[in-house]
């Protein structure tokens, strides 16, 4: 794997390392649960052996022995906070089992008991000893289980708007020349970040303070205080990093609330790290899917129809779904499609965002339907790709703001070498190996929200921007710096970036690949702001003005060479005539076709997501090509990757370095969810098997000798200021498809279910 920074080509920022790189490798970052607290109580979460039932009794008498012990907070006892709505219906929370309210159980793993000591230590000995009497129900666990209900997912759930159709699906099916009918399934995962579902909780009078790793400390400030009854501007949320999330900690999960609760009650902070094992239960995961695919095409593969049918599994409570048919309707010209998604309800907890939740499995069955068929119109699957390729999305015929998906697979193809693919599945082989070819279309919607930046710029030169993104590993500091730098024509180490704490002016959750699009776009349009009272200042001559305005743009001139000619502003001659030393300018961005009440909502922390397939006049996705060379043994069936490579285009790409680690990462994740990552069910009790990180495969290095992720230059005047698709997910997409395809092409066999384990191998 080559370690060089990439070369930027055009529109492309500078290859820059990691903003926050030295304070990672030094142990000076400080997440949530490092925080120093003073006089700290410890939690430690006792959880539910059932999934389904009734609390009888506690028996704390053992637990009650252990030195430290403070309190044992359970369902008896506990605060009654106030109800929560589920994120994805327009609250916060990602869970509406609200744990500690009552004897029931509604899923595996709930929080039943809180017990609180003074170390660590004794609150998990204390824990180890509390005794719970259940009566247990026989739960469902998932697809096929008795006792499950299946309704479509439109009527239940406000984010899902609209089942996609458009033509005459049936009839043309019926006609098709070349038919494809097909059924796919995708496992439950977890998100496992690195860094625990922790929480600190520190009071002081009536504000409240929380250290927690959150993709969203707006949301999580307002969704805390509307549990606790108190006024949002009291809550302050603080997380100067974040050690992965990938989904889990873009909302606000039960466990604040209570130890918050439980914070105030004690009067002292109190510090929770939950467990490996309790974040497969008091988080959200990866639902499983089943898919039905049905395609119809010309002999020379023109697809004629085409019909998804979803079912995804969700908790008894909640109305999750991704619903990823509003992208998979739309990715190729069709001129008579159908959908549905339908929600299936088991006694589990409520599933979640994780890393492209819509793409991830619904491009799986898509990408995989369409290798199909290729084999079966024997044509090269790039081609039956490039035959289907469209400028204008079907469904409502909206054109796509731009769409690079044939360069992607055209540069993709030629670095990798597909044309030494010889086209029959089984006909290459190296010694004991079946050697596979397989690609498939990667894809991710364009997002954006409303955001609030402010920024700082002194005589000085030095630049100090405030907003409250998010660090979770995506090079947000890095971009937001870089971004500033570049309008304010300073160097980046002039620049200090601050984010992560819910006192900064608001930005959306750091998810569905937005953040960089919208807190940049923010940034930018404050360094305007800042610009213009520096042109002002220094060229009264209006037309000179009008000059400059000229030169904004991104990746144009920065403003130190902005004026006329060559000319510099000088920061000094600009300050003086402006007589002051310091410029601060705070602005609110909201990105085009963003409701009326964006601002408004911002502030209360609740999303207004503008982008992807749900605009008005336009559509915008980022796309990528993705390839996969496997390598079977003929003898035991191992099966290897050898080389992963992806060529993606997403608009102005921020940072080369930062960008390439995100896509290799999003690669190597896809191939993961083709091989290693299912958490095992027990599907007689409704509980998660494989909860640590010794059971549940992650690939390895030696999993992924070769990554190579190739940047293409593309310009999108049309989606927003930065012009960034965004790139946190796209890597993610169509490669466990890729994957399956090149298993086929070593062997013959189509496998439809993920993972994929040597044992299905015939
Ligand atoms: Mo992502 S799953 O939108 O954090």
């Amino acid at each position: 794997m080559s370690t060089a920074a990439p070369e930027p080509k055009a529109n492309m920022g500078q290859p820059i390392p990691r903003y926050d790189a030295v304070a990672k490798v030094t142990g000076k970052a400080q997440y949530g649960a490092d925080v120093a607290l003073v006089n700290p109580v410890y939690a430690y979460l006792v959880t539910s052996s059932i999934a389904k039932g009734r609390i009888d009794s506690f028996d704390l008498a053992d637990a009650k022995t252990v030195r430290g012990v403070v309190d044992i907070v359970t369902h008896e006892n506990a605060e009654k906070l106030k109800e929560a709505k589920l994120f994805s219906n327009g609250g916060y929370t990602s869970s509406t089992i609200q744990p500690l309210k009552s004897a029931d159980i509604a899923q595996d793993g709930e929080i039943v008991a809180v017990v609180l000591a003074e170390t660590f230590e004794a609150a998990r000995q204390a824990a180890y000893a509390v005794k719970v009497n259940y009566t247990a129900a026989v739960p469902t666990t998932t697809f096929g289980s008795p006792g499950t209900t299946s309704a479509p997912a439109k009527g239940q759930l406000a984010q899902f708007k609209e089942d996609p159709k458009v033509g005459d699906f049936a009839k043309a099916f019926e006609s098709a020349e070349v038919k494809i009918t097909a059924e796919y399934g995708t496992p439950a995962q977890h998100h496992n970040p690195m860094e625990l579902f922790a929480t600190s909780c520190v009071w002081n009078g009536d504000s409240l303070t929380i250290y927690e790793p959150s993709q969203y400390v707006h949301g999580l400030k307002n969704g805390v205080a509307e549990q606790l009854g108190i006024d949002a501007d009291r809550v302050r949320v603080i997380n100067s990093y974040v050690g992965g999330a990938f989904g889990s900690k873009g909302s606000m999960t039960p466990r604040t609330a209570i130890i918050a609760s439980i914070a105030r009650r004690l009067g002292r902070p109190v510090k929770l790290v939950a467990t490996r094992d309790q974040g497969f239960t008091i988080a959200t995961f990866r639902a499983e899917t089943r898919h039905q695919v049905k395609l119809g095409a010309t002999r020379d593969g023109k697809l004629t129809s085409l019909r998804h049918e979803g079912w995804e599994i969700s908790s008894r409570a909640d109305p999750y779904a991704v619903g990823g048919t509003k992208t998979t309707t739309r990715m190729y010209e069709c001129p008579n499609i159908d959908s549905l998604v339908s929600i299936v309800r088991a006694d589990r907890n409520t599933p979640g965002f994780m890393r492209a939740p819509p793409e991830v499995p619904y491009m799986f069955a898509l990408e995989s339907a369409m290798d199909e068929l290729a084999y079966e119109l024997k044509m090269d699957p790039i081609e039956l790709r490039r035959v289907n390729d469209t400028m204008k999305e079907p469904i409502k015929g909206n054109t796509y703001t731009s769409r690079s998906l044939m360069a992607c697979f055209d540069e993709g193809a030629k670095v990798f070498g597909w044309s030494q693919r010889k086209a029959e599945p089984k006909s290459m082989t190296d010694g004991d190996w079946l050697v596979g070819y397989g690609c498939a279309t990667s894809c991710y919607p364009t997002q954006m929200a409303p955001a609030a930046a402010r920024v700082r710029l002194q005589r000085d030169g030095h630049v100090k921007v405030q907003i409250a993104g998010h660090e979770i590993g995506n090079g947000a500091y890095t971009v937001i710096g870089l971004v500033a730098a570049e309008r304010l024509g300073v160097p980046i180490d002039k620049v200090s970036v601050f984010i992560g704490d819910s006192d900064l002016p608001p930005a959306p959750v750091a998810g569905g690949s937005n953040s960089t699009a919208s807190t940049c776009s923010t940034v930018i349009m404050v360094c305007e702001q800042i610009r213009q009272k520096l042109f002002k200042a220094t060229m009264p001559d209006e037309t000179l003005i009008d000059k400059a305005k000229e030169t904004v743009g991104v990746g144009q001139t920065p403003v130190t060479r902005a004026a006329k000619g060559d000319r510099q502003i000088d920061y000094e001659r600009a300050f003086d005539a402006l007589g002051v030393s310091v410029i601060e300018e705070y602005g609110e961005w909201k990105p085009d076709g963003a409701p009326m009440d964006a601002f408004r909502a911002m502030n209360k922390g609740q999303m207004r997501m503008v982008g992807g397939p749900e605009m008005k006049d336009k559509i915008a996705y980022a796309f990528g090509a993705e390839f996969v060379e496997v390598r079977i043994n003929r003898w035991t069936h191992e099966i290897t990757v050898p080389r992963l490579l992806g060529a993606f285009a997403a608009g102005r790409i921020m940072n080369p370095t930062t960008a390439r680690s995100q896509l290799m990462g999003g690669l190597i994740w896809g191939m993961s969810s083709a091989l290693h990552e299912a958490t095992e069910l027990d599907e007689r009790y409704a509980r998660y098997v494989n909860d640590n990180l010794a059971d549940y495969l992650l690939p390895v290095n030696a999993d992924v000798p070769s990554v190579e992720v190739i940047m293409l230059t593309e310009q999108d005047d049309h989606i927003n200021p930065a012009g960034v698709k965004g790139i946190g997910e796209l890597g993610n997409v169509g490669t466990n498809a890729a994957v399956c395809n090149a298993i086929f092409h070593a062997t013959g066999q189509r496998l439809r279910k993920l993972p994929i384990r040597l044992e299905q191998l015939d």
